[in-house]
């Protein structure tokens, strides 16, 4: 009986070693990854052995390639999760609604934290990201909108989302220090900008519309502030976090 492998055989065995070469390669996932599943553990397998093959410090072969100077867009383009839609819908909605440009911007941006990033605290990191390169009444309401979607107001037909009831509780309270921003963004002479960003995400979530980021194009053109070197080349605070976006499971 012959044992040649067919050539799907050999096409199996060959993705195969190409995974098995690229586990022993991808070990480190960020400790960050391994507490978000209850583990407090730096991720380093146990009996891992002599190092046959350098851990990955380079471009992820798993995950897009990105450009050597990567725009915003390509970061919608290659990182962000495809619920970015939320995102593009938000700005198209804040568009129909007539608010200037840089809210259309903020909008686009307001949970770029949470579709490229993290979900905690994500007000506080998208904004964190942005800073260098939006006007700052821009990340300022992106930083405050997370606190204020906790709470109403009537002035604007913004109620408590129905859907917090559901996916909190009932008798959820916000943290301290969300109520204290809550409270200091409400004195604030930016504070509608970040109240402007929750009503045009609360009825945002429509999962029959699509929306091309092209539409924004122009807006992020005028509104944000390209580093002609790149997006984590350009040595501002923020650069080392769009890094960890162009390669998040890089050992060190
Ligand atoms: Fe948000
Ligand atoms: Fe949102």
């Amino acid at each position: 009986m012959s044992t040649t492998p067919t050539p799907s055989e050999l096409a199996d065995r060959l993705e195969e070693e190409q995974l098995r070469e690229l586990g022993e390669r991808m070990i480190m996932k960020p400790a960050f990854y391994h507490l978000c599943n209850g583990e407090q553990s730096l991720g380093v397998p146990p009996n891992r052995g002599p190092m046959r093959r350098p851990l990955l410090m380079g471009d992820d072969p798993r995950l897009p390639a990105m450009p050597a100077a990567p725009t915003l867009l390509d970061f919608f383009r290659y990182r962000f999760a495809p619920q970015q839609q939320h995102l593009l819908q938000s700005a198209r909605l804040a568009r129909e609604n007539g608010l200037p440009e840089k809210m259309v911007l903020a909008c686009l941006l307001h949970d770029i934290a949470v579709v490229g990033f993290i979900r905690a605290d994500h007000g506080y990191w998208g904004a964190q990201l942005l800073e260098p390169y939006v006007d700052e009444e821009v990340s300022w309401a992106i930083r405050m909108h997370q606190a204020l979607r906790f709470f109403p107001d009537e002035s604007v037909g913004y109620e408590y989302p129905e859907t917090y009831r559901k996916i909190f509780g009932e008798d959820y309270v916000p943290d301290p220090y969300v109520v204290a921003d809550y409270e200091r963004a409400r004195k604030h002479r930016w504070y509608m900008s970040a109240r402007m960003i929750c009503v045009n995400d609360l009825y945002s979530f429509d999962t029959s519309t699509v929306v091309e980021l092209e539409e924004f194009e122009d807006v992020v053109g005028r509104h944000f502030r390209q580093p002609p070197e790149g997006l984590g080349n350009d040595n501002t605070p923020a650069s080392h976090m769009w890094r960890t976006l162009i390669r998040p499971c890089n050992a060190l």
